[in-house]
């Protein structure tokens, strides 16, 4: 039988992801390996991983390239995919903020960067605060230090960036953590190899849960 496919994200939580699956003992530590390598089996060639950039794992899940997948729900949040979501996994946990430079006056129409344009549009059309959404790509906090906005609608998780950038968190638009996600049609298709999959992962977070509000 072909081997239940996973897209990753590559980045940050791979390695709390790497670590959720030893807890969970399935054999993921190939998704560690130090190479360039974008297709990666497991010891036993039961599961396959696919080493993708965050924004595209839905779209290869939703798609059938891969079965399962880990996607953040900042990413989620920001595209409708047709995706069933059957377990929030508690890692990469940040939340996705408003923020502008210390102290600074915001005007009524205020221009916004960020690379989540839509879930920004929501956010402020939500509060009715006409907003100017700008797309950027990355390193969003330099948009307001430069003037090319008043506010960032971006993710924080330690704080740091915010802190050495001189802004400071004016509203919180969602937290976010990463889920499972899986193609509606091979979930029901490739239940048998999923469910014992599911069931470990939600007994590990569980375990992560507990020893982390103890
Ligand atoms: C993310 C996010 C913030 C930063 C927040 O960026 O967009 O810039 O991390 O983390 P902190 O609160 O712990 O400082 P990332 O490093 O992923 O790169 P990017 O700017 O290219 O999106």
């Amino acid at each position: 039988m072909r081997p239940l496919t996973v897209a990753i994200p590559k980045g940050r939580v791979t390695k709390q992801l790497a670590a959720l699956f030893a807890r969970a003992s399935i054999d993921a530590s190939c998704i560690l390996a130090d190479d360039r390598r974008l297709v990666r089996d497991s010891a036993d060639g039961s599961l396959r991983f696919l080493l993708l950039k965050p924004d595209d794992v839905p779209t290869y899940v939703e798609f059938g390239a891969a079965d399962l997948g880990v996607s953040g729900r900042d990413v989620l949040f920001e595209r409708r995919y047709d995706l069933y979501q059957p377990l929030d996994l508690g890692i990469g946990r940040c939340r996705m903020v408003v923020a502008a430079p210390r102290g600074a006056e915001i005007p009524a129409v205020p221009r916004v960067a960020t690379k989540y344009a839509h879930t920004a549009a929501a956010h402020f059309a939500k509060a009715g605060v006409q907003a100017e959404i700008i797309y950027v790509q990355g390193s969003v906090e330099l948009a307001p230090l430069v003037g090319l906005a008043h506010l960032i609608v971006d993710l924080v998780e330690t704080g740091t960036t915010l802190v050495e950038n001189d802004l400071e968190e004016r509203e919180v638009v969602a937290e976010v953590s990463s889920l499972l996600v899986a193609n509606r049609a091979q979930f029901k298709l490739r239940r048998a190899a999923i469910e014992p999959l599911l069931r470990a992962l939600g007994a590990a977070v569980t375990l992560d849960r507990g020893s982390s509000e103890s």
